[in-house]
């Protein structure tokens, strides 16, 4: 098996073979992304919970390693994350290499979270204390799950984020290490809309790398920005959404980043169609990578999403337009034709303008302030008299980001293989500011 079938995402992760679902144990350490991902090494099919495991120096151009952890004692492998121990404190440090610790759920009635860890740069993982648990088990049986774990540098302790299922209000619990094998609950945070896979990571604001708040966000990235001293997480209790898109879920963000950007992955969760049906020999993809940062808006902080820029070494070729009407620019798009496509599209816009862009036979809309695809509705009121969109398109997938990433969305999506052509209409004279496509060489 290669990576050149028909329907294979050409810059976003998949498996080699067989199924994949949420990211796990996201990590830089001594000049790799370490991505570990929910996989079923023997189906494609979700089942038999292992986490796989890809390295990557830039995010973009992955290499697939042998499986990293693997069911055990009748319970399979289920999401967690991964953190590098700098000072040391699970004291299994070897030489000058640091131990890469891995969190994560193991999933048998009633499940627990258990701990593996490496001492050489994430190739072999051992089992911690025999792969008994870290945390036993709260009382929710197999509804506690997806430890995020991190170093809360203010107060020196490790912090781990559990959610556990209960009815509403759901609930996420937090803890403190000081040596990641001891765990002591620190507090609550009740809310409604928490579903699995929590991820509560610190961000900039408006680009400012001293002024910093946390976001707290779920499985199907709703989120709420606020404090956390380590123990608590407090907020207005306002509720966003991070993705408007249907196929966005159980992203989470890279530990120990070598820079100041915080980067997330999700799973682009679709149905089977057309891995399976087509015969594909790996089933679901990752997102492409985003960067996450808060922004003030009259609206309050919100969160701004954007392609890492890791994606320049894909670039092919580029068509590059400046402010021109309508008509010239769609003229030298449809004479563009592409597969792999990075198009960023800058337009002047007020409450009638209406415009189409045709993106090998998938049409997004804009109109009433918003770009409209398939079912979908992403908001992108003009700023100044101006609607940006950019949008990535794969083999599997379209990804729009809009106003600069304040509004994203996150398409798994079946295009026609023999399709390249691109496109752009509008009844109206519309004022292109922009229109910039980059080809994009494949990354396997
Ligand atoms: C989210 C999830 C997690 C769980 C994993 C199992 O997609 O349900 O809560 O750990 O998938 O594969």
């Amino acid at each position: 098996v290669g990576y050149d079938q028909a329907y294979r995402p050409q810059f976003h992760f998949s498996s080699l073979r067989n199924w994949l679902n949420d990211p796990n144990g996201m990590v830089y350490l001594d000049g790799e992304y370490h991505l570990f991902f929910q996989h079923n090494p023997l189906a494609n099919v979700w089942g038999n919970m292992t986490w796989g495991h890809a390295v990557s120096q830039d995010m973009v151009h992955w290499k697939q390693l042998p499986h990293a952890i693997l069911p055990y004692k009748g319970g399979t492998i289920f999401s967690g994350t991964a953190a590098v121990d700098v000072d040391n404190t699970l004291g299994m440090q070897q030489g000058d290499v640091k131990t890469l610790v891995a969190a994560f759920t193991f999933a048998k009635s009633p499940f627990y979270q258990a701990m593996a860890y490496s001492t050489d740069r994430g190739r072999t993982f051992e089992l911690w204390n025999e792969g008994k648990a870290i945390v036993p088990n709260q009382g929710y049986d197999a509804g506690e799950r997806d430890p995020k774990i991190f170093w809360h540098e203010p107060s020196k302790k490790w912090a781990m984020v559990l959610w556990v299922k209960q009815a509403k209000p759901g609930r996420v619990l937090i803890f403190n290490s000081d040596d990641l094998q001891r765990w002591t609950e620190v507090s609550q945070f009740d809310r409604d809309w928490v579903f699995e896979c929590m991820d509560l990571v610190e961000l900039s604001v408006d680009g400012d790398p001293t002024h910093k708040k946390w976001l707290l966000y779920d499985a199907s990235f709703e989120y709420e920005v606020g404090e956390f001293d380590g123990k608590t997480f407090t907020t207005d209790k306002k509720v966003q959404r991070g993705d408007y898109g249907p196929n966005y879920y159980a992203a989470q963000s890279f530990n120990n980043m070598p820079d100041d950007r915080c980067v997330s992955i999700g799973w682009m969760r679709g149905d089977n169609h057309p891995f399976l049906t087509e015969e594909m020999p790996f089933n679901q993809q990752m997102s492409f990578p985003t960067t996450m940062e808060l922004k003030t808006t009259a609206d309050g902080l919100k969160l701004i999403r954007w392609p890492v820029k890791e994606i320049e070494a894909l670039y092919d070729d580029t068509l590059s337009i400046e402010a021109t009407d309508l008509n010239s620019a769609a003229a030298k798009l449809q004479a563009y034709p592409a597969e792999l496509v990075d198009l960023s599209l800058e337009f002047e816009a007020d409450e009638s303008t209406e415009l189409l862009l045709y993106l090998r036979g998938e049409k997004i809309t804009y109109r009433e302030g918003a770009f409209h695809y398939g079912n979908t509705t992403v908001p992108a009121m003009p700023i100044d008299g101006v609607v940006s969109l950019r949008v990535l398109v794969d083999r599997a997938s379209v990804e729009l980001f809009a106003n600069q990433g304040l509004a994203v969305s996150t398409h798994y999506a079946v295009l026609e293989p023999f399709n390249r052509s691109l496109g752009l209409s509008s009844s109206q004279e519309v004022k292109i500011r922009k229109l910039v496509v980059h080809r994009l060489k494949s990354a396997w």
